[in-house]
């Protein structure tokens, strides 16, 4: 049977198999190597200081990654977080290796700039040897106010929807009743739909076994999950030890599904979504960026594919534009140089009339004084003696004896 499956591609023939190829066994291939390589994992937690992150941290992730506080000297507060910072730390469960980094942001807005932390994985050529710095989810803690969004959560999140799997999160859930936390998620359902937020959504498949979608409806259903940190273990009133905080009236259990959204937040981060956040991260979000920063930089896409122009066409293009720029300074040249032009004419023009004037005046003397010698002669020649005489001009004529 021949199909043609996508435009422009050969035709797909469907056989049956004579026999046994052995290409069942690939998706074991693939575990195998998996984890041979270990996984990678990246998380960023944002939030105010002391929502709880760091607690949050070592509770999902069941290790030490922040150090405890009481593993610090009294005088000692962990320092508060001024940069980003992230730490690493390699965890192993049932022979699966996971190399954990958790980013941690300062306050908000100002310090966070997630571009960095795509940078060197910009160029894909090389990319196996370098270190993936993506945040595959970002965990945005929202304070327990009860009210809803505060103008700064909005921001930040419009601010980094595009660029990163957001899961919204209510802090420390416990001081919250059930009514309070209902109404809580409610409103800040509606901020983030009113502000057309993007944050991570349990996605379901076609053809997918009704336990999975079951799953992913119960996942979906608690977001922003509701959580309670705590990496200490304590007594229950009826003997069970257990992660979380004891209070005068009982203990809040971390992993007790009527308590909080932790178990779901953990389900739906460690797994199993924890392939389908790197898969989004790496094939949507990332390409997303990518596209915006190869167009910003002249480079054209091709609906799905990235089309480097032609460097012929790109050097063609760069001569044409610096041509352009050279006829535009020519002109302007020429435009300086006309001007100058004209002014030493205008200059040159006054010069000249004032030498005719000169002239003119030279030659007006020169001719009184001839008219004022022949009136001399013709007085000597009738013999009449010679007297001083005045000029026309009231000054004494220096051609004149006195
Ligand atoms: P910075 O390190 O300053 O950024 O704070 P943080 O957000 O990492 O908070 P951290 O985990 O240090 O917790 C701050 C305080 O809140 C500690 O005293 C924790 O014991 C407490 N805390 C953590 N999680 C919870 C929680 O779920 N509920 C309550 N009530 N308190 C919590």
């Amino acid at each position: 049977v021949a199909s043609h499956d996508a435009p422009g591609l050969s035709p797909i023939i469907r056989k049956k198999l004579m026999g046994f190829v052995g290409f069942a066994n690939l998706p074991n291939q693939v575990h195998r190597k998996s984890v041979r390589k270990g996984f990678q994992f990246t998380t960023m937690v944002v939030g105010e200081s002391g929502l709880g992150k760091s607690t949050l941290i070592n509770t999902l992730f069941n290790t030490t990654l922040y150090p405890p506080k009481e593993s610090l000297p009294p005088s000692a507060e962990r320092p508060t977080t001024v940069a980003i910072e992230s730490i690493s730390a390699d965890i192993e469960e049932n022979g699966v290796r996971l190399r954990l980094t958790v980013v941690d942001t300062p306050g908000f807005g100002d310090f966070v700039n997630n571009d960095e932390s795509w940078k060197p994985i910009e160029n894909r050529v090389n990319r196996q040897k370098i270190v993936d710095n993506r945040v595959h989810a970002c965990l945005y803690f929202i304070q327990p106010t009860g009210h809803s969004l505060k103008p700064i959560d909005v921001e930040f999140m419009r601010q980094l929807h595009t660029r990163v799997n957001l899961i919204p999160i209510i802090a420390k859930a416990d001081t919250l009743t059930d009514e309070e936390v209902a109404d809580f998620k409610a409103r800040i359902l509606a901020d983030i739909a009113y502000h057309n937020i993007h944050i991570f959504q349990a996605p379901t498949y076609e053809n997918e076994d009704e336990e999975a979608i079951a799953e992913a409806e119960e996942i979906a259903s608690k977001i922003p999950f509701a959580v309670v940190g705590s990496d200490k273990v304590v007594k229950t009133s009826d003997g069970r030890e257990v992660r979380g905080r004891a209070y005068p009236w009982g203990v809040v259990e971390v992993d007790n599904e009527d308590h909080c959204d932790f178990v779901k937040l953990r389900q739906m981060l460690v797994r199993t979504y924890m392939e389908e956040l790197r898969e989004y991260t790496n094939d949507v979000l990332y390409e997303n960026w990518r596209t915006e920063k190869l167009v910003g930089m002249g480079v054209v896409q091709d609906s799905s594919v990235f089309k480097e122009i032609n460097p012929a066409i790109r050097i063609q293009e760069e001569r044409i534009m610096h041509e352009a720029k050279l006829a535009k300074m020519e002109a302007e040249m020429k435009m300086v140089f006309q001007q100058k032009v004209q002014e030493k004419e205008a200059k040159l023009k006054q010069s000249e009339e004032e030498l005719y004037a000169r002239h003119r005046e030279m030659k007006e003397a020169l001719e009184k004084q001839r008219l004022d010698l022949e009136d001399k002669k013709r007085r000597i020649e009738a013999g009449r003696p010679l007297t001083p005489e005045k000029t026309s001009t009231g000054k004494k004529n220096r051609f004149l004896r006195t």
